[in-house]
C-alpha cells in the first residue's frame, strides 16, 4: 500500500495525507514546518518596515499559505502533526523536526507548546551564519533547533555521533523558495541514519527528496502548494544529471579505494594474549 506514495511528492494538506498512512511504515522524518513568523507581537515581517526586512523572502508568506495563525491554533496544529509523525514511524524510527525559538512580547517562545508528549531525545543546535534583528533587548539570534524525536530502538549510523550536537552550516543561498533547507544540513541528517524511507510532510522546494534520492533512499513528500510541488519535481529531474549531494561525498569516493598499506609481519596476538599483557 505504501508503494503508491514512494518517491512521489504529493500535492495536499499534510494531515490529510498522513491520516492515510499506516502505523509504523516510515524510517525517518525530516521536516521544517512554516514557523508562523507573520504572527508577531512586534512589527516583525508584517509590513516590511525596518530596513533589511523589506527584502526578506518570507515577507509575503508562502505561495498559498500566509504563515499567520493565532498562536494557540498554530501550536495545536503542529502538535497534531507531530503526534501523527510519531504514529507513522517504526520502532527504530526518528523525526528530525526543525524549528526556531524567538522572542515575543519580551519572552522566549521555545516551542514547548508544540513539542510535548512525544519521545524527545535530543535538541541539536543548527548554528546559521548571520541573521537579522533590530531589537536592542536581546542578542542577535544566530541558531535554529532540530528536535530529535526518536522511538526506543533508533540508533545513528556507525561513527555519526562524532558530529556532536552543534552544527555550523550556512543557510541556503541559491533557492527561490522563501525558506529552504540547506542541502548540507539534510545530507548530514539522512546520511547519519540507515533509514530507507524518508518522509517530509512540508516538502517546499524538495530538498529532503533530492538528498534522499541522492543517497539512494526512498522518499515521500507532501506539499500544499502546487507551484512548489512542480518546482520540486523539476529539481528532482535535474538532480538525476547534476546531483546536489555529490559534493558532500567526494571524500567517500576516495575512501572507497584507499592506497595499499604495507603491513609488517607481526606475531598474531589473540584475545587471550592481549589480556595477559595487562
Ligand atoms: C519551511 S517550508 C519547507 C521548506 C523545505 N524544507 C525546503 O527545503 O524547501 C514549509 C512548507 O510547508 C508548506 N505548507 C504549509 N502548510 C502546509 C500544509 N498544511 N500541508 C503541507 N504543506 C504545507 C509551505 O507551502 C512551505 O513550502
Amino acid at each position: 500500500m505504501l508503494e503508491e506514495y514512494l518517491n512521489r511528492i504529493i500535492h495536499g494538506d499534510c494531515l490529510d495525507v498522513l491520516h492515510k498512512l499506516p502505523d509504523a511504515c516510515i524510517d525517518l522524518v525530516v521536516t521544517s514546518p512554516p514557523y508562523n513568523l507573520k504572527n508577531s507581537t512586534g512589527n516583525g515581517m508584517k509590513d516590511g518596515r525596518g530596513g533589511k526586512w523589506a527584502n526578506a523572502a518570507l515577507i509575503k508568506g508562502y505561495e498559498n499559505y500566509d504563515d499567520c495563525m493565532p498562536v494557540e491554533e498554530y501550536a495545536l496544529w503542529q502538535h497534531e502533526v507531530l503526534l501523527e509523525l510519531v504514529r507513522v514511524i517504526k520502532d527504530d524510527g526518528a523525526i528530525f523536526y526543525n524549528h526556531k525559538w524567538r522572542v515575543q512580547d519580551g519572552l522566549i517562545q521555545d516551542r514547548r507548546d508544540i513539542v510535548y508528549d512525544v519521545p524527545l531525545r535530543q535538541i541539536i543546535i543548527w548554528k546559521r551564519k548571520g541573521g537579522i534583528n533590530f531589537n536592542a533587548g536581546y542578542f542577535l539570534p544566530t541558531y535554529e533547533v532540530i528536535y530529535l524525536i526518536a522511538k526506543k530502538d533508533f540508533k545513528l549510523a556507525p561513527h555519526c555521533n562524532r558530529y556532536g550536537d552543534v552544527w555550523e552550516i550556512m543557510q541556503e543561498q541559491r533557492n527561490d523558495h522563501p525558506a529552504p533547507f540547506p542541502v548540507e544540513l539534510i545530507d548530514r541528517i539522512i546520511s547519519s541514519t540507515t533509514a530507507q524511507i524518508v518522509l517530509d510532510p512540508f516538502m517546499g522546494s524538495g530538498t529532503t527528496a533530492v538528498v534522499a534520492a541522492g543517497l539512494g533512499r526512498d522518499f515521500i513528500g507532501i506539499e500544499k502548494s502546487a507551484k512548489y510541488c512542480e518546482s520540486a519535481m523539476a529539481r528532482l529531474e535535474k538532480n538525476k544529471i547534476y546531483p546536489e549531494v555529490a559534493k558532500f561525498h567526494q571524500l567517500d569516493l576516495f575512501q572507497l579505494t584507499p592506497p595499499p598499506i604495507k603491513q609488517k609481519k607481526t606475531k598474531q596476538i589473540n584475545d587471550h594474549d592481549t589480556q595477559s599483557l595487562f
